[in-house]
This record gives structure tokens, sequence and C-alpha cells, in this order.
């Protein structure tokens, strides 16, 4: 009996240089001016490296029916794979508040998909950050692996 392989493209990349980590700390803190967020009022950005070096950006969108809001990274990330995209390296997430924001456990899940092994950046409004990665995040996760 022949199996078939699936492969998904889930090599680690080298790190974000800090040229690229610029760029995006800067389109995170650009998309953050666009967030649509009339509801909670929390303005989010985030931009996300793929392996081809491109930078996507997106903001959080929220719906007056509330569970349908849209977190930044996830904007971001479908945004990218809509693209073509299906390798994330670096995430960078921007709040306009004192203290770093890391994505929520949905965006942790959606991350895994394309970024397993991604390094995943906070910044705010203070010289606060955090810098971690995917496998910190969500230890143990489901992925594209588990159904192969
Ligand atoms: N939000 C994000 O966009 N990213 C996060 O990492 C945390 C939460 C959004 C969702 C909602 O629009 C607002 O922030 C409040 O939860």
């Amino acid at each position: 009996r022949t199996r078939t392989t699936v492969s998904f493209p889930t090599q680690p990349g080298p790190m974000p240089t800090p040229a690229q980590r610029r760029r995006l700390e800067h389109a995170a803190r650009a998309a953050a001016k666009k967030s649509y967020s009339p509801y909670s009022e929390f303005r989010v950005g985030a931009a996300i490296l793929t392996e081809s070096g491109r930078v996507y950006a997106g903001c959080n969108v929220e719906n007056a029916s509330y569970g349908l809001c849209n977190c930044a990274e996830r904007t971001a990330i479908f945004t990218a794979a809509a693209e073509g995209e299906r390798q994330i390296r670096a995430v960078v997430v921007y709040t306009p508040t004192k203290q770093p924001t890391l994505p929520c456990g949905a965006c942790r899940q959606v991350i895994n998909e394309f970024g397993p092994d991604a390094v995943v950046i906070s910044v705010c409004d203070s010289d606060r950050r955090l810098e971690t990665t995917l496998p910190e995040l969500l230890p143990h996760a489901f992925g594209p692996k588990d159904l192969a």
C-alpha cells in the first residue's frame, strides 16, 4: 500500500536581522493607527516577516457582533496567506500601552500553522518589550503534523 507523504513548510529559518526587526516594528506601529476597535478601544497593530523576506501588517477589526472581532495578528497572517505566503519567521505586536501585549491563544494557534518556530516580539509605548518564540507561547501545539 502506498502512503502519500504530506509535507508542510516548517523549516525554522534564520532569525530576523536588526533591520528586519525595525521594519516590522515600524509596520506594526503604523497598522495600529488603522485599528477598527470602537467597542474595546484597544488598538492593536501586528506585522509578520515571511520566509520570502516580505512584511505584512494588520490591525484588529471589531464587529457589532462582538464575537466576530478579529485580532491584528490574524489580519496580518491571513493577508500574507492570501498572497501565497506559507512560512512565518517573526511576528511583532504593538499596543499603545505601558506593558507589552502577547498574542491571544487563538492567534498563537494561527501563528503555529505557518510559523511553528516563529520569533514573537511585543512592543508598546514604554521601553518594555518582550521577545519569545511560538513554542514558548504554545508548547505541545496541535498542528498540521497531527493530520499528516
Ligand atoms: N486583540 C488583538 O488584536 N491582538 C491581541 O494580541 C490581543 C487582543 C484585540 C481583539 C479586540 O479587538 C481587542 O484587542 C480587545 O480584546
